[in-house]
């Protein structure tokens, strides 16, 4: 399957991605994960995303898409991937289209809009709390590790992202309001955009994503 997630900050995508990937058996790929490990890395690539991540800007589409096209010719993905985070704006989404179709003949089977409103996000961005070694995604109420600022699943320290305070928050919706939000009619004209609630309880949002994903899983066609 070839499956782009979609939605706001804080709509649950990578809290998502991780349990649809391997439902589906896909490797996910998380462009905000491979920027975010290039910054702690301090590669010429962390360090020009760095500066547009820490006001909530987007990284430029030339720097995004080679990146995203280098990842997508990797052996684990010819088959299948799960996107998460990319694309992000139009020419980003036809140049997605342009690489299926020159690297493999193929094209995105669906791509799953998480639905929630500001007020949700803003609640779940700035109580997010992200594992330092394992990159699990943690929130102080709604999903709060056993011991604060520790991972359960493997002890790393659990920190707080720079793009989660409340003047970067703000600043991200709006980008996502003008650049990211046009996509949800360009994949509905295509027909391949199916929405879900992504209110509620994590585990419920999980089994709404998976049964609307049943129609377009190999074993259903
Ligand atoms: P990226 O990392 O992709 O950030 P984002 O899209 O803003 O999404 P988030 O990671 O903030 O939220 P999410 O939807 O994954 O929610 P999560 O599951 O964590 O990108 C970061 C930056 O990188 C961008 O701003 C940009 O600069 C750059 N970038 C990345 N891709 C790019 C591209 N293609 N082009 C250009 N630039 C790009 O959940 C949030 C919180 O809510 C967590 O604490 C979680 O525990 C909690 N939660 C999740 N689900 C529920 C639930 N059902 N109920 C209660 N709480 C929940």
């Amino acid at each position: 399957m070839r499956l782009v997630l979609v939605g706001p900050p804080g709509a649950g995508k990578g809290t998502q991605a991780q349990f649809i990937a391997e439902h589906v058996g896909v490797p996910k790929i998380s462009t905000g994960d491979i920027f975010r490990a290039n910054v702690s890395e301090g590669t010429p690539l962390g360090l020009e995303a760095k500066e547009y991540m820490d006001r909530g800007d987007l990284v430029p589409d030339e720097v995004t898409i080679d990146m995203v096209r280098n990842r997508l010719l990797e052996k684990d993905a010819v088959g299948g991937f799960l996107l998460d985070g990319f694309p992000r704006t139009v020419p980003q989404a036809e140049t997605l289209d342009d690489i299926l179709r020159e690297s493999a003949d193929s094209k995105l089977d669906v791509v799953l809009e998480l639905v929630v409103d500001n007020e949700e996000v803003v609640r779940r961005l700035s109580g997010r709390r992200t594992c330092r070694t394992c990159n699990h995604i943690w929130h102080v109420d709604f999903d709060p590790p056993q011991q604060d600022g520790i991972c359960d699943l493997d002890g790393g320290e659990l920190f707080q992202r720079d793009d989660d305070k409340p003047a970067t928050i703000e600043n991200r919706l709006e980008v996502y309001d003008e650049q990211t939000a046009p996509l949800i009619a360009y994949y509905a004209g295509r027909g391949v955009l199916v929405g879900i609630d992504a209110t509620g309880p994590v585990d419920d949002v999980t089994l709404r994503a998976i049964d609307a994903l049943r129609p377009y899983s190999a074993a259903e066609r």
